[in-house]
């Protein structure tokens, strides 16, 4: 018999540690699966989406296989979310250093082209708009019957409290979808103070014996003397002669007003990059306590939840493989607005009728098969 189905379930292809799935989820939207070839997103992953993961490589991946994991009776939602470069230089052993950026968004166009899902979301930055590979994928999801729209999205008017400009795509096969617009006023921006205040404050070097991610990266005795001098939203221009950096005194340093500085309490902060647990890489200083932002702060500035756990218990907390996690990841708020605007598509569209029903349960990782064609499987 046929049934009518608003039931949506989602794929998300270069998961990473599960920022967009997650705020797929708090959007109401049922996550199946996610894909990344990075092994240290199983964890993290799996923890806080509780869906399986599959640590595979997306040129890889088979249509059939990737299909098969939708369940039958729901609308389904493909994301792919896919780096501005390629996690490996080598792929199908071929070298692809040389190649132009974003090769991977062509991976996830043939997997919209052979799967057909009926709603597709992609993430990325937003200069991947000028790009002839994201125009020839555009070009492709409307020759194939989908419509399309796409914005440059600022995250602080989807209550994310960090200036971060993101390109957002929604396209559809049952019907005209647009890009939610961001709802918070400037006046309503959240800002730094909101979120990270009542942490325990932290010396340089220091941990959180109670929360190991609130953990500050050490300074040299240079730099402790930097952020000694510096002042909330303020420059290393504030600072005495002897302490600039020979950049610095060389240049006017326009271009470099935002490196070695606090962040401001009372406005979202900058964005959140791969580097931000590091004073001299941004305005990754605390506005008040003489160190860097802990890779807590960053997260909690990405939006993710306080509880989010990003390392396995038995795992040391590393800077820089945690700080790449965290910077690379879709804030969880903005996905959720973008979410909530799927669903609402969906039910406004009356979703899609389906004939059989099947149910799925989330398999521990053991059970987890591999998604790749027998033909290209390796290992
Ligand atoms: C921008 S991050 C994704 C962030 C993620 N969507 C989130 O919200 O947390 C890109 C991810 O693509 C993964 N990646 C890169 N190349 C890949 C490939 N060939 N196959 C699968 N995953 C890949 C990286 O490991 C990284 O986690």
């Amino acid at each position: 018999m046929a049934v009518r189905t608003t039931k949506i379930s989602a794929i998300d292809l270069f998961c990473g540690v599960g920022g967009l799935s997650y705020g797929l989820q708090e959007a109401g939207i049922d996550v199946v699966a996610g894909i990344d070839i990075d092994p240290t997103c199983d964890y993290p992953y799996r923890t806080n989406v509780r869906a399986p993961f599959y640590k595979e490589d997306v040129c890889e991946l088979d249509a059939d296989a990737l299909a098969a994991l939708w369940p039958k009776d729901s609308v389904r939602l493909l994301a792919g979310c896919a780096p501005c470069q390629p996690f490996s230089s080598y792929r199908r052993g071929a070298d692809t250093s040389q190649e132009a950026q974003w090769p991977l968004v062509d991976e996830v166009r043939r997997l919209v082209e052979d799967t057909k899902p009926e709603i597709v979301t992609m993430e990325n930055v937003p200069r991947i708009g000028s790009t002839p590979i994201f125009k020839a994928f555009v070009a492709k999801l409307r020759e194939i019957g989908y419509s399309v729209h796409f914005e440059s999205c600022y995250c602080p008017a989807y209550g994310v409290p960090q200036h971060r400009r993101r390109m957002v795509l929604v396209a559809s096969l049952l019907g005209e979808i647009r890009v939610p617009k961001g709802e918070v006023a400037s006046t309503d921006y959240v800002t730094v103070q909101q979120v990270i205040r009542d942490l325990s404050p932290l010396g340089h070097g220091e941990a959180d014996p109670s929360d190991r991610l609130h953990k500050s990266r050490t300074l040299t005795p240079v730099n402790l003397e930097r952020i000694r001098s510096s002042t909330p939203g303020g420059t290393w221009q504030d600072w005495r002669e002897d302490l600039r950096a020979p950049c610095h005194r060389r240049s006017s340093g326009s271009t470099f007003r935002n490196v070695y500085a606090r962040m401001a309490w009372d406005e979202p902060s900058p964005t959140i990059t791969t580097l931000s647990y590091n004073y001299g890489a941004g305005r990754f200083g605390h506005p008040e306590q003489d160190r860097a932002i802990t890779l807590r702060e960053a997260a909690i500035l990405q939006s993710f939840p306080r509880h989010y756990e990003f390392v396995a218990p038995e795992d040391p907390v590393q800077f820089a493989p945690l700080g790449r996690l965290i910077g690379n990841a879709v804030p969880p708020q903005l996905a959720k607005a973008v979410g909530q605007a799927i669903v609402n598509h969906v039910e406004a569209t009356g979703g899609r009728v389906t004939k059989a029903r099947r149910r799925t349960t989330v398999p521990p990782k053991s059970d987890v098969p591999s998604l790749q064609s027998s033909r290209d499987r390796v290992g």
